[in-house]
């Protein structure tokens, strides 16, 4: 077995109605002035939100709360460049990321973005690494799916610069991740089984990647199992709090290879997507997911094999095979798609293509000659 170095950083809690307790097990971080970032809405709608900053307001170093609550789904530069504005003002010493991958990805934004006063362009246009500056960070994720609470990626849209790319570093890992499965149980379905593919996604990729080794296998197939079983149940019953409770816990677990193995083409090949048409993460990579497992067969034929088998129960032995059993088990979960559907067209694939950046080595199909165009256009 090949030798390899495993980093968890951040502090998990995991369990229902802790954070609380949590939070106050991590008061040496929350002092003076705070800021929680969150997209808001169904948030505020469940009353999470006032909760939460009533905890914080009652530690006993805590001055004040304040709410940063204008994230948009796929989190923009310029709302983050606002948040720091009101981050400086307000002199906070601590960010709270609170909601799905969105608002914990633009909290590291803008933790980065007081902590060290620099302009964020830099980090996100020059690939510049954050300093140790960057305020602590403690992620409190809603949604079972995006694993953003144990990763050091922060990926933000910049209309201005027309693209969609990441901060990275190890200084954005939060200090803790404080998950709590019932946060989840008013997550509607289309958001469910979006966020819960990309969870699914995140230990199929991180399975394959180059950078896979024993221990990081072991979280995939965990992760994969648990999808496989508890994303039809959710299907037919979104108030079964088990399979939820099972969902909450391979997304966090699976977050732990974001962090340590990385991720394969589809989760490259999304940004561009994204950044493009404003369409969720977890559709993007889904649509590009049929054609990318058929054609991954071809470099890990066995171990697409196991994930098949895993996930469906079904042995195949084609690439074809793989394709369609992923995606009868996509239509089951409604989370089959066209990249059609999310608009866009065969004229935008060269344009696409050339969009697609970051680590695309860890894929080994990435070694094959025009292949993101080839899954690009297999995908529309
Ligand atoms: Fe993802």
């Amino acid at each position: 077995m090949e030798g390899f170095t495993l980093e968890i950083p951040t502090t998990i809690y995991f369990g229902n109605n802790i954070v609380e307790e949590a939070l106050k097990k991590e008061s040496r971080y929350l002092s003076g002035n705070i800021m929680i970032v969150t997209t808001g809405r169904s948030l505020i709608k469940f009353g999470y939100l006032d909760a939460l900053k009533k905890i914080l307001d009652n530690l006993p170093h805590v001055e004040e709360t304040l709410i940063f609550d204008t994230i948009s789904a796929n989190p923009k530069l310029e709302e983050i460049q606002r948040a720091v504005q009101v981050g400086i003002k307000g002199h906070i010493h601590a960010i709270i990321g609170f909601g799905g991958g969105s608002a914990i990805d633009a909290a590291k934004a803008v933790a980065v973005g007081v902590g060290t006063a620099e302009s964020l362009e830099r980090f996100l246009l020059e690939e510049l690494e954050p300093s140790d500056k960057t305020l602590p960070i403690i992620a409190i994720p809603t949604t079972a799916g995006t694993g953003s609470e144990l990763s050091k990626g922060a990926i933000i849209s910049s209309l201005v610069h027309q693209m969609k790319g990441g901060i990275r570093g190890n200084s954005i890992l939060p200090k803790a991740a404080i998950v709590d499965p019932h946060y989840t149980w008013t997550v509607p379905v289309g958001t469910t089984m979006e966020t819960g593919f990309d969870a699914l996604a995140h230990a199929i990729e991180s399975y394959v990647a180059v950078k896979a080794n024993g221990w990081s296998d072991m979280i995939s197939e965990k992760t994969i199992k648990i999808a496989g079983e508890n994303l039809p149940l959710l299907i037919e019953n979104l108030d079964d709090h088990e399979a939820r409770e099972a969902m909450c816990y391979a997304s966090m677990i699976v977050g732990m290879n974001l962090a340590n193995i990385g991720t394969c083409l589809p989760h490259r090949m999304q940004y561009a997507i994204g950044a493009k048409t404003d369409t969720s993460h977890g559709a993007g990579v889904a649509a590009l997911y049929p054609s990318w497992i058929q054609k991954q067969y071809d470099v890990n034929e066995n171990k697409v094999k196991r994930i098949i088998y895993w996930l469906t129960g079904k042995q195949i032995s084609s690439g074809e095979e793989a394709r369609k059993e992923m995606a009868i088990f996509m239509q089951t979960t409604h989370t089959l798609k066209t990249l059609t559907s999310l608009g866009i067209k065969k004229e935008d694939i060269p344009e696409l293509t050339l969009k697609v950046t970051g680590n695309i080595g860890n894929d080994k199909l990435s070694l094959k000659t025009d292949i993101i165009s080839s899954i690009f256009y297999d995908s529309l």
